[in-house]
């Protein structure tokens, strides 16, 4: 018998776009003639058992909306067998066939761990850090890209007000996806990322330069997981007499929020619909992802035991336009 019942879920930090994922692929699901449940609060709620039945008015106006309506949560326990065994035994006491996890990278292992427990799933890429392997863009970092901007544009009006310095710092713990394409599309003299060692020393020669250069103001991106990170960074500048004056702005969990980009909503209905439509066919095991433009698989094992590198491109480009 084929799969009458897909239970969706949304773990790790919330992405905006998560919502409009959620409808597609509760939507998809009741075109093909299954049920839909919703977990709520990600693994945790799994392991629990706390899930109810969506139908298609319960996902009405939501494509718009940041966040998640299923809401999320940080589990590290979900890695502990027993407790993987406990979210099986959850599933199949409510009735469900197949699970469509929305998340990032830690979400992805978890996904790849009930695989393994022989539940069919399929992942769907959704975090702003854009560190997820097998797909060239996650859901929510184009929403994210859109708020680190319209907050830079705002930051360079006072900067060049004052003459002034603003080190920003961007989300990215462990990864500098997002500040290298902040630093790109903000025009920044320098961008910090924690995959690429750069001295104080450069940083403050490319703003002591943008300043000499009759520069009315600078940006220095740095990503949250860099060294040094933008309050150390300010004080070695202030010693380095870096030229301007010198502010830190800390972007946030601001980055997180806000109602999806048209970009956003159009890639979680993409990646909906063919999440759940894959399953119809037998397929499993598979993250859904963009590559090149077309909506393509990769095995979960595989993505759940790597990590997309940053394009140093980024980094080189960003540098030669700052001039
Ligand atoms: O993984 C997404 C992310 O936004 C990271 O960039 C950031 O470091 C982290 O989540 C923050 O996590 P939390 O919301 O649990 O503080």
């Amino acid at each position: 018998m084929g799969i009458q019942t897909i239970a969706v879920l949304t773990a790790g930090g919330d992405a905006p776009g998560m919502n409009p994922c959620v409808r597609a692929v509760v939507r998809t699901a009741l075109a093909h003639g299954q049920r839909a449940v919703g977990v709520k609060r990600a693994y945790e709620g799994l392991a629990r058992g706390v899930m109810s039945e969506l139908g298609a008015r319960d996902v009405g106006g939501i494509i718009q909306r940041g966040g998640t309506i299923l809401q999320t949560a940080r589990f590290a326990d979900f890695a502990k067998p027993e407790v993987q065994q406990e979210a099986l035994r959850q599933l199949n006491a409510q009735g469900v066939d197949a699970l469509v996890a929305i998340g990032g990278d830690g979400t992805m292992r978890g996904a790849a761990a009930l695989q393994r427990l022989g539940v069919p799933v399929v992942g769907i890429p959704a975090s702003i850090d854009n560190d997820v392997y097998g797909t060239d863009i996650s859901i929510g970092v184009d929403t994210a890209l859109n708020t680190i901007i319209e907050a830079i544009d705002k930051l360079r009006d006072t900067a060049s007000s004052h003459q002034r310095a603003f080190i920003v710092e961007t989300m990215g713990r462990d990864c500098g996806h997002l500040a290298l394409m902040s630093g790109i599309i903000s025009g920044a003299e320098m961008t910090l990322i924690p995959e690429l060692e750069v001295g104080a020393e450069e940083v403050a020669a490319a703003v002591r330069g943008a300043y000499e250069r009759g520069k009315t103001h600078a940006i220095v991106v740095v990503a949250e997981g860099a060294k040094p990170g933008a309050n150390a960074l300010k004080e070695q500048l202030e010693r380095m007499h870096a030229g301007f004056d010198l502010r830190v702005t800390i972007l946030g969990h601001v980055q997180r929020g806000g109602s999806p980009s048209a970009w956003d909503r159009l890639l979680a209905a993409r990646f909906g619909v063919t999440a759940v439509e894959r399953l119809a066919k037998g397929e499993r095991g598979v993250m859904v992802g963009l590559q090149a433009t077309k909506v393509a698989g990769t095995p979960l094992a595989e993505v759940s035991t790597r990590k997309r590198e940053p394009d140093l491109e980024y980094y080189r480009m960003a540098r030669m336009l700052a001039k």
